[in-house]
């Protein structure tokens, strides 16, 4: 089954869970968040904090803590519990989950940041991958593409028109890390060996029970989003 993926905007505690074939997405700008640091600092969890407190940059630290902060309301709001309570684990790739303890709902999250945006998606009972990256520049892009498309999409973006060729690729390359990230692995080279490609507004099927989507194109950016069902 398709899922019917539902922006959300406003953040209502208690929030109403994905139901089984949606998927809730969620966006900010990550340099709306309150100039608050000493707050957004404490609700985060000790790891997190030190986490923070390793950034070089401080506009990195800032957009760092606002991340995280806005990821604890909006779970928190789901599971009816404060930012600071959620209780928040990683697997073994370090894909970061709620600890199965408090989460009776499965419900199931991952996260994507480029530069000020953040976008998060929610689904309930599967595993879930979301990705957002700003268009690289025409110098930047054939050179990663040329490690991870498959034959068939390194064509597909090549016949193209030269301006068409970096929005294609940054489709086929958020489609692959979304996929790579609903696995919970990350991009490795088997993921970058999965078929995204060409350029298909529907689902696309990476078999083993992985289903990709481009999301629609804003501004200079590209996102996917892609859910891990069980076979
Ligand atoms: C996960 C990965 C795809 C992130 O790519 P990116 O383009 O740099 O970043 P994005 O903004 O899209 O995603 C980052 C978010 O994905 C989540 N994430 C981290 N590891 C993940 C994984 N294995 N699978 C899915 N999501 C993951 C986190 O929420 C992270 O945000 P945070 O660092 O603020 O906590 C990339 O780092 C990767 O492939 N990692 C491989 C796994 C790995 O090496 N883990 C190290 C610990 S063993």
């Amino acid at each position: 089954m398709t899922p019917v993926i539902k922006w959300r905007q406003r953040l209502q505690e208690p929030a109403e869970l994905p139901g089984a074939d949606e998927i809730h997405l969620w966006q900010t700008d990550l340099d709306e968040a309150p100039a608050t640091g000493g707050i957004l600092f404490r609700t985060l969890s000790s790891s997190e904090q030190e986490r923070a407190r390793r950034f070089v940059f401080e506009e990195h630290r800032r957009r760092y803590l606002a991340t995280r902060a806005w990821l604890r309301s909006v779970l928190g709001a789901y599971l009816n519990l404060s930012p600071q309570a959620v209780p928040l684990a990683a697997n073994a790739h370090g894909k970061p989950c709620i600890a199965a303890e408090a989460n009776r709902a499965g419900l199931q999250f991952n996260l994507s940041h480029c530069d000020r945006r953040a976008l998060l998606a929610v689904t309930a009972g599967r595993e879930i991958g979301v990705d957002l990256q700003g268009v690289l520049r025409d110098a930047a892009w054939p050179a990663v593409a040329g490690r991870c498309c498959t034959p068939d999409e390194w064509e597909h973006v090549h016949v193209l028109p030269p301006a068409m060729r970096a929005p294609a690729f940054a489709e086929i390359w958020t489609r692959k890390e979304a996929a790579g990230k609903a696995a919970g692995e990350g991009l490795t080279s088997r993921i970058f060996s999965i078929a995204v490609g060409p350029a298909n507004w529907g689902r696309i099927d990476c078999g083993g029970g992985l289903f990709v989507w481009s999301l629609p194109a804003q501004d200079r950016f590209a996102a996917a989003v892609a859910v891990r069902q069980s076979l």
